[in-house]
């Protein structure tokens, strides 16, 4: 499959005054064309700062300190800000979790969608970028387009703004749309449309969609592929089907089990991994997730495991998977229990 973007050995850190924050430490990734790529990991695996870095929406105590993000064969981490500027909102686009930090309190939605279209399109008349919010607002099912047009974001439900902020973000037609945990905050039906109407939107454009979340569910329904991270680090990488018939990595076998089953009595009871994340000033020089992992060995703690090819396009970060590690009923990929 053609890559759309890709992303070499990013490595972000935050100054602050308790140190370096080490948020993502040199991640991999590339993104199909028309391929939907989740990203999940609890909070502060460094998924949002991943995202942020492509387009370089990040604080002002951030530096993208080595790495590359190549997208239509320039490099992101480079161009100047005057062309992050064309590419933002035009070829990438963004969704993110909080609609209403994302739109302006003063001013009609329809003329926000609208002004979105002219910073990238400004000879386009004004009756014709109007005809376009409202075929996107019939689009993303905001019923009765032509009087909400006029209509402030305060007087929109939660899921009607994450809408509003969908149709903004495919205004230009995106070659690549983020999406960083657009649906969290909304109620699971709207979450169901919301998800329905990425997929078809998806098909309809062909446009590439990098979905973040920290729910293994929602991916399972939306994505082709998923990326797993902690601790600023990507620790397996598999296709949607893999990772929940063959899941590579004791996190991701902890995510998997803290996932409701819908097929299971509702009374189901979920286990969260046990422990918290690693400090990301300074961060463990092994596996971080070995702190909290049941299968550890002596190993896990003393160096970073490389990746390990299981399967096709299939890798993880794992010293039981490595060829010499012991096959004994301690190893959950080698005949232990899991
Ligand atoms: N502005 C900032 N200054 C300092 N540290 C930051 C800043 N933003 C993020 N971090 C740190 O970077 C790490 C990665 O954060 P990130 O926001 O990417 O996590 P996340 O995976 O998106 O989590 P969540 O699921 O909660 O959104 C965390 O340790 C976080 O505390
Ligand atoms: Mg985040």
């Amino acid at each position: 499959m053609d890559a759309i973007l890709q992303v070499e050995n990013l490595t972000t850190s935050f100054l602050t005054s308790n140190g370096e924050v080490q948020a993502v430490r040199g991640v991999s990734f590339s993104v199909g064309k028309g391929e939907i790529l989740g990203i999940v990991g609890e909070s502060g695996s460094g998924k949002s700062v991943t995202s942020m870095s492509i387009l370089r929406l990040l604080a002002d105590t951030a530096r993208i300190k080595d790495g590359s993000i190549l997208f239509e064969g320039e490099d992101l981490t480079k161009v100047s800000k005057k062309k992050l500027r064309e590419i933002r909102g035009n070829k990438i686009s963004m969704i993110f979790q909080d609609p209403m930090s994302s739109l302006n309190p003063l001013i009609p939605v329809g003329k926000q969608v609208s002004e979105m279209i002219k910073i990238h399109h400004p000879k386009m008349g004004k009756e014709e970028r109007k005809a376009q919010v409202m075929e996107l607002f019939a689009k993303v099912r905001i019923p009765e387009p032509e009087k909400r047009y006029h209509s402030f974001p305060h007087e929109f439900s939660g899921g009607m703004r994450q809408r509003v902020m969908i149709a903004m973000a495919l205004a230009n037609k995106p070659e690549l749309l983020i999406a960083d945990e657009p649906t969290t905050a909304l109620d699971v039906t709207i979450q169901d449309q919301i998800l329905r109407q990425l997929r078809e939107l998806d098909k309809e454009y062909g446009a590439s969609i990098i979905f973040i979340t920290h729910d293994l569910g929602v991916v399972a329904e939306l994505c082709d592929r998923v990326l797993v991270m902690y601790g600023g680090l990507i620790m397996e990488e598999a296709r949607i089907e893999d990772i929940f018939e063959r899941p590579g990595h004791p996190y991701t076998m902890g995510l998997l089990h803290s996932i409701p089953d819908v097929e299971q009595e509702k009374s189901e009871r979920l286990e969260p991994i046990p422990g918290s994340p690693p400090d990301m000033t300074n961060p463990p020089a092994g596996c971080p997730f070995a702190p909290r992992c049941s299968y550890a060995r002596k190993v896990c703690a003393g160096s970073l495991p490389d990746f390990v090819e299981v399967g096709e396009g299939h890798r993880t970060r794992c010293f039981l998977q490595y060829e010499d590690a012991p096959a004994d009923e301690h190893n959950p990929f080698r005949g232990g229990n899991r």
